[in-house]
């Protein structure tokens, strides 16, 4: 089964969404399959944004990843790579609409709450880096066969 990797940035943390984040993709139908709250080292930050080192951002990007804690997690489900990059919506808030979590909550691409892996490699990436495998359970939800034919 198709997994990713979405990490509540610490600005979702500070304002008080990771219940209403959460309930998003629980109430969608997705399985989570690992979550941690930590605060993100620096190496840990400059890896998992290694693609954008060369970008003017990138210092400040990784500035404000290590500078509060964020929620770290693994959700699990058919097409749950595109799916959640939908339910996130687009990478600046104030072109994203609502009904999506940076459309409802956020205004500058700089915070823009959530995190979510853009490709299915990507994904088996950036879970590797976050996670061990101990720290990842497999399970199967009671309401499988009420969510997928
Ligand atoms: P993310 O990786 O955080 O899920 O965001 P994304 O795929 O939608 O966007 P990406 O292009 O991967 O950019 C990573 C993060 O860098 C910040 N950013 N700032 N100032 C800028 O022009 C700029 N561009 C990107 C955003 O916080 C974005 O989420
Ligand atoms: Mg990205």
């Amino acid at each position: 089964m198709e997994r990713t990797f979405i990490m509540i940035k610490p600005d979702g943390v500070q304002r008080g969404l990771i219940g209403d984040i959460i309930s998003r993709f629980e109430t969608k139908g997705f399985n989570l399959v690992g979550m941690k709250f930590m605060a993100v080292p620096r190496e840990l930050a400059e890896k998992h944004y290694g693609v954008h080192k060369e970008r003017p951002f990138f210092g400040g990007l990784v500035d404000f990843i290590t500078s509060s804690p964020v929620v770290a997690m693994v959700w699990e489900g058919e097409g749950v790579v595109g799916s959640a990059r939908t339910l996130i919506g687009a990478t600046n808030p104030i072109s994203s609409p609502p009904g999506t979590i940076r459309g409802d909550y956020g205004v500058t691409i700089g915070r823009n709450i959530i995190h979510g892996s853009d490709a299915i490699e990507t994904a088996q990436t950036e879970i590797a880096l976050w996670f061990s495998e101990g720290e990842l359970a497999s399970w199967e939800s009671c309401a499988q066969g009420w969510i997928y034919e």
